[in-house]
């Protein structure tokens, strides 16, 4: 394919694929399937690589992110973000309505909506193109998320049909869909994580990460409702809201039109029932003025609109009784408190358990067994207890005590400064440390030993066969057949299973490993960075911190994982079996060590390649990449926007600044 040729097939591809992403996400009509459209932005990519010069800012591509955020730059909102002001209560609302009549007189339609529990966002675009997204921040100047913005698929990167403003900016909220947020905390649970208490933190918590892979593999969805500009050709709310899905948005597709109050506390009755149905949460619903004309005469606040309101509902609660509390020990030895409650019916569901979280949170409840407790399920999955209802505490009820001793092993436990976590240190002797830390192990994201569950690990555990992972590479079939319920096939299955786990790449071992804090991402990135289980053992904290996205925490515990002498031990069991303990050589093809010995610092956007992809090759072939400038830098890659600053410094110290293509000539030369 020449040039030319590219070019045509690049824009045909973009097209068709920001279409399907409409249909799918604005018009809720998928057009095809998700295997098909992976393909589609798979041969896009493909070709963007071959020509690297043809990849143009608005890219469908750019939806997989792959670009690192070093710092956000903040940025002044062009109006003011502001919020809602609340209420709680029908007369309240009919305060609200009075006040708007008193303005506008009785002709007054109002439009209802969702009021989606997330993250608030502000989209500018230009000329059709998303030009800048922006956090709220404060009001006045939030964040410059461009780059994460742009993995969020329900976010058009370019609008559809010719009629939009030539500027303008959309405000709305990001928010994590709840099964994505269940699958999220439990990638968390397995690299040995703290669980996000809710969606509304992991949205804005993934707003703000550096890597926009990361970002694009969480999956944020966004609501858009609302529209700001000076040509804007909507002269009221509703229609700018079927006006704006035409362009591409995915708007409140809730929203209703009604004609007084009897229609707003239909609609709050309505959705009290239904908001449990939908695949996201809510924390209330918002109430607008839809004439922009009646809304320009109501006019702000210093702190919110006088056109809007929000009904926030009460979160759901019931009281029931604290009967006991369970410690229950993972397999990193984090030791968390559980309530076990008196049954109760909750927001449709009885529930029996609730997280405690850590020994502060039960200090803070000020929790007695016995005691009646609130509990709430509001944005949280889990439910949790929000308060001890004091007036039916009993006399002799015992305050409750956080442990001192492992409940299942007895050793003393420990809580690290700063970490609210009580911890078990016998990692080698304490049942479900050693258990848990099997079964991680054999995973299907790990090293997918299919053939063994859970209950043949504690078979064999019981049986005095397995004590570590180290352990599952001395079974036999012989040594395995005489247990209880082992039939000769399942028995020969597992050792097979065992045998064939020898042939999972590096990348799934280190994963398998459970190393505290490492999940199945940041495995991926220190096999690719390290390459070998011997250098990333031999790292240094700085070099552990020149990986992305990798920091201090996450290095610490590296460290203190190859410090342990047992791990060391266990170590080299493995490594007498032959796991892949490094990458193979076919991947090992893809790297050189043209660079070596020279450091590199990257900086600006980039047209052809991402920065990601910058970091990755210069690691791949050898080189070093640092975060700042310094005498020992060998090379600055610029591209657009560099700081004057850096530029400076370069200059001063007399280090070369080269372009991505001379860079990638560098490679290829050679
Ligand atoms: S309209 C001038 N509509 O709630 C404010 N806000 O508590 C215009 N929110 O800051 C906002 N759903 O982040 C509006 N359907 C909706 C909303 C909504 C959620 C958020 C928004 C706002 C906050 C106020």
């Amino acid at each position: 394919m020449n040039k030319h040729e590219a070019e045509q097939e690049i824009q045909r591809l973009s097209e068709l694929i920001e279409k399907h992403n409409y249909n799918y996400y604005a018009l809720s009509q998928p057009s095809i399937s998700d295997y098909e459209f992976d393909k589609l932005l798979e041969q896009l990519i493909k070709l963007e690589k071959e020509f690297p010069e043809l990849v143009k800012s608005d890219s469908p591509s750019q939806r997989v992110g792959g670009y690192i955020t070093k710092e956000f730059k903040q940025v002044k909102h062009r109006y003011p973000m502001l919020s809602l002001a609340n209420t709680y209560s029908e007369e309240e609302l009919n305060d609200f309505d009075e006040r708007v009549r008193k303005v506008v007189g009785d002709e007054v339609e109002y439009v209802c909506e969702l009021k989606y529990d997330g993250v608030a966002i502000s989209l500018t675009y230009k000329n059709g193109m998303l030009h800048q997204a922006i956090t709220r921040g404060d009001g006045t100047q939030g964040d410059d998320i461009t780059t994460n913005a742009k993995t969020i698929r329900s976010i058009p990167l370019k609008l559809q049909g010719q009629d939009y403003p030539q500027e303008f900016e959309m405000r709305g909220e990001v928010y994590i869909p709840l099964k994505v947020f269940e699958r999220i905390n439990k990638e968390r649970e397995d690299a040995g994580d703290e669980p996000f208490a809710n969606p509304r933190n992991s949205a804005s918590g993934t707003l703000k990460m550096q890597d926009s892979a990361e970002v694009a593999r969480r999956k944020l969805d966004s609501t858009l409702y609302y529209i700001l500009g000076e040509h804007i050709p909507f002269q009221t709310h509703f229609d700018s809201i079927q006006g704006t899905k035409k362009w591409g948005f995915k708007v409140s597709e809730h929203a209703e039109l009604v004609k007084n109050m009897k229609g707003v506390h239909e609609f709050i009755i309505k959705w009290d029932k239904k908001r449990h149905d939908l695949p996201f949460d809510i924390d209330g619903i918002v109430i607008k003025v839809n004439s922009f004309r009646h809304q320009q005469m109501l006019g702000l606040t210093a702190k919110s609109p006088r056109w809007a309101v929000a009904f926030k509902y009460q979160a759901e609660r019931a009281a029931t009784t604290l009967n006991s509390i369970s410690f229950q020990v993972g397999r990193t030895g984090v030791v968390t408190p559980v309530a076990n409650l008196k049954p109760v019916l909750l927001a449709g569901t009885i529930v029996k358990r609730a997280t405690l979280h850590n020994a502060d949170n039960i200090k803070k409840l000020d929790l007695r067994i016995g005691d009646t407790v609130w509990v709430e399920k509001g944005g949280e999955i889990i439910p949790k207890i929000t308060e001890v209802d004091l007036s039916k505490r009993k006399n002799d009820a015992v305050p409750v005590e956080f442990p001192t001793h492992c409940p299942e092993c007895n050793t003393i436990l420990i809580r690290r400064d700063g970490e609210a976590q009580h911890i078990c240190p016998n990692e080698l002797n304490c049942p479900p440390q050693i258990k848990g830390k099997i079964e991680h192990f054999i995973g299907r994201r790990a090293m997918n030993i299919e053939s063994m569950g859970n209950e043949t690990i504690d078979l064999f555990y019981q049986a005095g066969l397995l004590h570590s992972i180290a352990d599952l590479y001395d079974l036999t079939v012989e040594k395995i057949i005489p247990l209880e319920r082992m039939a000769e096939k399942s028995a020969t299955n597992i050792i097979e299973g065992i045998e064939a786990s020898k042939n999972v790449p590096f990348e799934k071992v280190l994963f398998a490993l459970g190393i505290r804090h490492i999940g199945e991402t940041s495995a991926k990135k220190l096999a690719y960075h390290f390459k070998s289980l011997d250098a990333l053992e031999k790292a240094t904290t700085e070099e552990l911190l020149n990986v992305s996205d990798i920091g201090e925490v996450v290095a610490n515990s590296i460290q203190e994982f190859f410090n342990d002498s047992l791990n060391k031990k266990i170590i080299e069991r493995l490594r007498e079996k032959h796991l892949k303990f490094a990458l193979g050589s076919d991947e090992m093809a893809l790297f050189s060590n043209i660079l070596e010995g020279k450091s590199f610092v990257v900086s600006g956007v980039f047209s052809k390649f991402s920065r990601d992809e910058l970091v990755s090759l210069i690691e791949k072939n050898g080189g070093k990449h640092v975060g700042s400038i310094s005498s020992k830098t060998s090379y600055i890659i610029a591209g657009e926007n560099m700081g004057p600053a850096k530029a400076d410094k370069a200059k001063k110290l007399g280090i070369p600044i080269i372009t991505e293509n001379e860079f990638i000539k560098m490679i290829e030369t050679n």
